[in-house]
């Protein structure tokens, strides 16, 4: 199995360019359910969760084809063969749940297996469904499936949120498209890729009003056509590689970063001592003389402080001056990386949903396991900034949503190879 080896010490220098959202493409490609007509994405990331969306479209009938080495896909639904998403593949990932909406808005039946994904907490679907049933769906949870139908089509309803989801306002956002009347969605989540997926969506002919504001109001039409959308960029690969001349020193320039992705967290780098200015053709990151400072995060949902980058935030603390607080508000169980940057010489204490780093003067390398996705990453990061060798294993993990990261740390300056166990 694929391990990380990393050596860490040196200060980096040069360009990463960042690449399409994950996040982003993973619920564009589940609306090319919505038409018969083709949906083409530029920008896609390649990455292993891609692949995973990919197989499951081709196992209820949608064509796939992964063109310029994965940079371009070429997606067609001209007819939904199979309505039943299998529990092999949606176990695999959670984003699988967002075929749901579209498969039962087009077809008026959908049969999907509850998701697996990150071992983060609980992380239930029950606002996806309640969103799909305000609409008209009738839902019976059977087997460990979702059972929806909606025989006369789904029906325009206000839906309220009783707390912000992403995936939960996309489904709907998608069946609400080809609903009868007016779907209006309070306490929408306000994130970029919900603006990404509204864009694409009225592209294609969807009547949308209000994204990236908490209310979206949706009028549904008879049918929608093709498309050709950019994914946007990933903020969180952006803000993982913000952090990697923070941590090591030097000045990296990441190519298409804005900081409109990643205000609240570029502002807490500039709490911390690390200098963020735009470039024209993305953000250029210096860390400033001397240690970082401690600072303290609350994760929100957007323009919040991302609790995707909450890991990675946790590797830089770890050497700040200072004591540091990390809250995180959106999962219960999202502090695994801990106990591995414990091994490596951090000072941290977990509480329920409460973290508090003491930083030290240095890290030093060790053997750690990369626990889930974004865990993975900041352990790469905080080997960047240890003294000696790190080896990360488990970086299957790592692989679903970082393309090629030991290429691009590697062309910054720093010390890193992919090894075999
Ligand atoms: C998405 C992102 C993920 C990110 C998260 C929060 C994708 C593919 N994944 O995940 O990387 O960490 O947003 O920014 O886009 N919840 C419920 N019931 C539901 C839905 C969610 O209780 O029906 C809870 C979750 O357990 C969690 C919180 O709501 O505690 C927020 O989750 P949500 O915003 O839905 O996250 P995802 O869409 O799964």
């Amino acid at each position: 199995m694929d391990q990380i080896l990393v050596r860490g010490g040196k200060p980096l220098g040069g360009t990463i360019p960042i690449a399409g959202a994950k996040n982003a493409c993973l619920t564009l490609m589940p609306a090319t359910l919505l038409s018969e007509e083709p949906l083409t994405l530029t920008n896609a990331p390649r990455l292993s969760d891609i692949a995973t969306m990919t197989q499951l479209l081709a196992s209820l009938g949608a064509e796939v084809a992964s063109l310029q080495g994965g940079q371009v896909l070429a997606l067609s639904s001209h007819a939904i063969a199979n309505h039943t998403a299998d529990y092999d593949i949606v176990r695999k990932m959670r984003a699988s749940i967002l075929v749901l909406g579209p498969m039962l808005a087009r077809e008026g039946q959908a049969v999907v297996s509850l998701p697996g994904g990150c071992a983060i907490g609980a992380r239930p679907v029950d606002l996806h469904l309640k969103a799909l049933a305000a609409m008209g769906a009738e839902l019976d949870l059977r087997d460990g499936y979702v059972h929806a139908k909606a025989p006369g089509g789904l029906k325009g309803a206000v839906v309220e949120f009783p707390f912000v989801s992403v995936g939960a306002t996309e489904n709907a956002l998608m069946a609400a498209t080809l609903a009868k009347g007016t779907t209006v969605l309070k306490n929408a989540a306000r994130e970029p890729e919900i603006v990404d997926l509204a864009e694409c969506l009225r592209k294609m002919g969807a009547q949308i009003e209000g994204e990236g504001t908490s209310t979206i109001t949706i009028q549904g039409v008879d049918r929608l056509g093709g498309a050709t959308h950019p994914v946007v960029t990933d903020r969180i690969e952006l803000g993982t590689y913000m952090l990697a001349p923070a941590i090591c020193g030097g000045e990296v320039e990441l190519l298409g970063g804005r900081l409109n992705l990643v205000g609240a967290f570029a502002a807490k780098l500039d709490e911390a001592g690390i200098d963020v200015s735009e470039t024209p053709r993305g953000l250029l990151v210096r860390r400033r003389n001397g240690r970082v400072n401690a600072v303290n995060v609350v994760t929100e949902p957007f323009p919040g402080f991302p609790t995707d980058l909450q890991a990675q935030m946790m590797a830089l603390l770890c050497t700040a001056d200072g004591v540091s607080v990390l809250e995180e508000r959106i999962f219960e169980n999202r502090f695994m990386h801990a106990p591995e940057l414990i091994r490596m010489g951090a000072q941290i204490d977990v509480h329920g949903g409460t973290a508090t780093v003491t930083g030290v003067d240095r890290l030093r390398g060790a053997p750690v396991m990369a626990t889930d996705l974004r865990a993975s990453v900041s352990l790469i990061l905080a080997g960047l900034a240890a003294e000696g060798e790190t080896v990360v294993s488990r970086v299957y993990h790592l692989d679903r949503g970082y393309e090629r990261v030991e290429e691009k740390l590697r062309a910054v300056g720093a010390d890193i190879e992919r090894v075999q166990a």
